[in-house]
C-alpha cells in the first residue's frame, strides 16, 4: 500500500506534450442528454492545470457499459460537445469500452492508446477499482500521475478511514446488502455506529426476527446481517434501524408502519420517526459518510427519508462526505450539493477505497517509471 502515487509536478515539463488524461465521464444520460454534467466539471482543475501548462490533452473515457462493442447508445458525442463547451480545444477518444481491449486490459489496446502520447494523467476515480486498460495500463511505461481529482478524492477517503473525528458516523443505504458486505464490515472497525436505511434494512430487519412484509430483502443475506448485529454489539457499535416504516399496504395504498409491515405490505421508505433519529445522530457526529437513498426517493411519496437525511447532511458541523451515484444525484435533486463537505464522483470506488485502503488504479502509478 505504501510507495509514492506521483501528482502532477512530477510529470516534470508538460510544454509541447501529449497528455492522455483518463478521465471518468460515465455520466447520466436522459435520451442522448446528459442530466449531470458533476464528474466532467470535476475534471476541469487538471485538464486546466495541464493546458496552462502547455501541454495537449486527449482525455479518454468509458460511458455505460457497451460490452466491447460500438454502439451509438454509448457514444461519447454529448459528452464531447458538453466538454467542448467547458474546455474548448480538449480531445477526447470515443468511448473505451467500444473495444473489448479495455475491460480485457489487453495490451495491444493499452499500446494503441499511448501510440503517440508522451505522459498520463488518471483523474477518473470512479473508475480507480477497475484493472481495466486505460487504468493499469498507460503507468507501465509512461511518465504518470495521479490528476487534481483523484488526488482529493484519495485524501479525502483515506482520511475518513485513516483518522476520522469521532463520532464517526457511517449512513448506508441503497437496496442490496450484499453488494456493501465487505465495506460494512471495514467500515464497523473505524465508525462509531451505522445508520441503514434503504431497501437493505430489511435484511437486518428481518435478521433481528421483525415481519417485513413482501418488501425487498435478501433471505440469502440474513444469517450474515445476524453475525454482523452481534459483531457490532461485542465491539460495543451500534448499528441504527428503522423502527417506522413508509410504503404500501397489501392494497397498494400509501401507509405507513411500525417495525412490524403486515402481510403483503411493501416498505420503500424509512418513516418519519426513523428519519427524526437519523438527522438527530447525524447532527451529533463530528465524521458522516453516507452512501444510498432512505428509500426510493425518485418517486416524490417515498423522498422524505432520504431528503431529512441530505438536510441533516448539510446541517451538521460534522465533516460530511458523500460517495457518489444515487446518494448524489439526491443531494443535487434536493439542491444540497453544496452543502456538504465533499460529494464523491464514485460510488463504488469510494466504498471500495473505505474497505480496502487501495485501488488498481493507485497500485498502477505507483510503479509508474517517474514514481
Ligand atoms: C461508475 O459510474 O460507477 C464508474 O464510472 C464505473 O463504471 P462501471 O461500474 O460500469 O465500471
Ligand atoms: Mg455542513
Amino acid at each position: 500500500m505504501g510507495g509514492h502515487i506521483p501528482t502532477l509536478d512530477d510529470l516534470g515539463d508538460v510544454r509541447g506534450k501529449r497528455v492522455l488524461v483518463r478521465t471518468d465521464f460515465n455520466v447520466p444520460m436522459e435520451n442522448g442528454a446528459i442530466t449531470d454534467d458533476f464528474r466532467i466539471r470535476a475534471a476541469l482543475p487538471t485538464i486546466n492545470w495541464l493546458t496552462e501548462h502547455g501541454a495537449t490533452v486527449v482525455t479518454a473515457s468509458h460511458l455505460g457499459r457497451p460490452k466491447g462493442a460500438p454502439n451509438p447508445k454509448y457514444s461519447m458525442d454529448a459528452v464531447r460537445a458538453r466538454l467542448a463547451e467547458l474546455a474548448p480545444g480538449v480531445e477526447l477518444l470515443e468511448n473505451l469500452r467500444f473495444d473489448p481491449g479495455e475491460e480485457g486490459n489487453d495490451p495491444a489496446f493499452v499500446a494503441r492508446l499511448v501510440d503517440g502520447i508522451d505522459a498520463y494523467v488518471d483523474d477518473a476515480f470512479g473508475a480507480a477499482h477497475r484493472a481495466h486498460a486505460s487504468i493499469v495500463g498507460p503507468p507501465q511505461t509512461l511518465p504518470s500521475a495521479m490528476g487534481l481529482l483523484l488526488q482529493k478524492e484519495v485524501e479525502v477517503l483515506l482520511g475518513l478511514r485513516n483518522d476520522p473525528k469521532h463520532p464517526f458516523v457511517a449512513v448506508l443505504g441503497g437496496a442490496k446488502i450484499s453488494d456493501k458486505l465487505g465495506v460494512v464490515e471495514a467500515l464497523l472497525g473505524v465508525v462509531d455506529s451505522l445508520v441503514v436505511g434503504g431497501a437493505m434494512c430489511f435484511t437486518f430487519l428481518a435478521a433481528q426476527g421483525h415481519r417485513i412484509g413482501d418488501s425487498l430483502f435478501e433471505p440469502d443475506q440474513v444469517d450474515t446481517c445476524r453475525r454482523l448485529l452481534s459483531g457490532a454489539t461485542e465491539q460495543g457499535k451500534t448499528i441504527h434501524l428503522p423502527d417506522d416504516i413508509v410504503g404500501v399496504d397489501a392494497d397498494g395504498n400509501y401507509a405507513t408502519f411500525g417495525n412490524e409491515l403486515p402481510d403483503g405490505a411493501k416498505g420503500f421508505d424509512i418513516g418519519p420517526g426513523t428519519a427524526a433519529a437519523f438527522s438527530d445522530v447525524i447532527m451529533d457526529a463530528r465524521t458522516v459518510f453516507w452512501n444510498g437513498p432512505m428509500g426510493m426517493f425518485e418517486d416524490d411519496r417515498f423522498a422524505a427519508g432520504t431528503r431529512t437525511v441530505a438536510q441533516a447532511m448539510a446541517d451538521t458541523k460534522a465533516f460530511t462526505v458523500v460517495g457518489g451515484g444515487d446518494s448524489a444525484a439526491a443531494l443535487a435533486q434536493f439542491g444540497l450539493d453544496d452543502d456538504v463537505d465533499h460529494v464523491s464522483t464514485g460510488g463504488g470506488a469510494s466504498l471500495e477505497l473505505l474497505e480496502l485502503g487501495d485501488l488498481p488504479g493507485l497500485e498502477a502509478l505507483r510503479k509508474a517509471p517517474n514514481a
